[in-house]
């Protein structure tokens, strides 16, 4: 299908969108039931990986992908209601890094909501991020959708207090992909005792979206695209009629559907992770649901990166990739099917080279 066919079908679902054809965005929609008065947007942008060289020196392709994306949102008409930051401002947690990293999110325009990423955290458990942007787990009402954010990326506190040598030395080991010392994330009981009295507050028919960095659903341990506690904050979430779920950390479009839970990931707007299939280390458990986007092309730096419009309308979510260098996607939630569906790639039958490939 040609770029304009899909421009077009996306201005007509995206109800908005812009005057340039290829914005690397992801517009987030939530729809309501029938009675709903208010449908709206927000806008996600995630995964930077802001990282420091020397002195005032930044790694300029992850900083301009940052850069891209913010100037982007800033266009969008109507405006986004706010936008989610899904984790990984820094790559390596440093003070330059998360000052550098808002200070290019500064220019957004409206409210920023953040959620903690590992490369954020294992330098100083996150210390300077919160100073800077407050609690890493909380949650808040907007047009009749309870949002909670979790910090999902926390694991073991023997790994994280007695195994290192140093914070910089923490902080690279969980930086490493297959690292056989490595440790899962996890949300942890602390905060899953507070989700619980969270939700004790709303009532079972409010629809529920949640935020996390890495998926509240394990898809392959070795790269962290993994919540060693997944089922046990699923179960939480089991009770509500409609529940999405927002994850960055993967840098790859990946969805699905377990029970009434729907699974969103974001693009990154630094580099693109390769699917774990093509990876063949260890078993990996992508969603039979997910159709593999193709990847990068290494003649084209923004390749299979991106960010989302989100819009909301019936409590569901429908995610606008938008990517630069690349085809845009929108994996929107199908009533008739109960789950997410890619618009244009989901039938076999459709699966345009090169979308086969990854
Ligand atoms: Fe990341
Ligand atoms: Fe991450």
């Amino acid at each position: 299908m040609s770029k304009s066919l899909n421009r077009r079908e996306f201005l007509k679902r995206g109800s908005a969108l812009l005057a340039a054809g290829s914005l690397p965005l992801s517009l987030v929609e939530v729809a309501f039931g029938k009675n709903s008065p208010e449908n709206f947007t927000f806008a996600y942008v995630s995964d930077s990986h802001i990282t420091h060289v020397k002195g005032k020196e930044f790694v300029r392709n992850w900083d301009r992908g940052l850069i891209r994306a913010i100037a982007e949102t800033n266009l969008l008409d109507p405006r986004p209601d706010f936008v989610f930051y899904g984790g990984d401002i820094a790559q390596l947690g440093k003070r330059e890094e998360i000052d550098h990293g808002l200070e290019i999110l500064s220019a957004l325009r409206g409210d920023v909501h953040y959620v903690m990423g590992e490369h954020d955290y294992y330098l100083d458990l996150g210390d300077y991020w919160r100073k800077q942007l407050g609690p890493d787990h909380y949650s808040f009402d907007h047009k009749g959708v309870h949002f909670v954010v979790l910090n999902s990326i926390l694991t073991f506190d023997e790994w994280t207090h007695d195994k290192w040598p140093s914070a910089e030395e923490r902080m690279h080991q969980m930086a490493r992909l297959d690292n056989p010392q490595g440790s899962p994330f996890m949300v942890g009981q602390a905060q899953r005792d507070w989700l619980k009295k969270d939700l004790d507050k709303i009532s079972k028919d409010t629809p529920l979206v949640v935020l996390s960095h890495s998926p509240l659903q394990k898809i392959y341990k070795g790269w962290n695209f993994w919540t060693d506690d997944a089922e046990q904050v699923q179960a939480l979430l089991k009770p509500f009629n409609k529940v999405s779920v927002l994850y960055g950390h993967v840098h790859q479009i990946q969805y699905n559907q377990i029970g009434n839970i729907s699974f969103n990931s974001a693009m990154a707007t630094a580099w693109p992770w390769p699917y774990p299939a093509s990876y063949k280390q260890a078993a990996s458990y992508m969603p039979k649901l997910t159709v593999d986007m193709n990847r990068a092309n290494p003649f084209f730096e923004r390749d299979a990166t991106g960010w989302q419009f989100i819009n909301t309308h019936t409590g569901n979510v429908d995610v606008h990739y938008l990517l630069p260098d690349n085809t845009n996607r929108v994996v929107a939630y199908d009533r008739k099917a109960g789950h997410p569906v890619d618009s244009e790639y989901q039938a076999a039958e459709d699966r345009i080279p090169p979308q086969t490939h990854y």
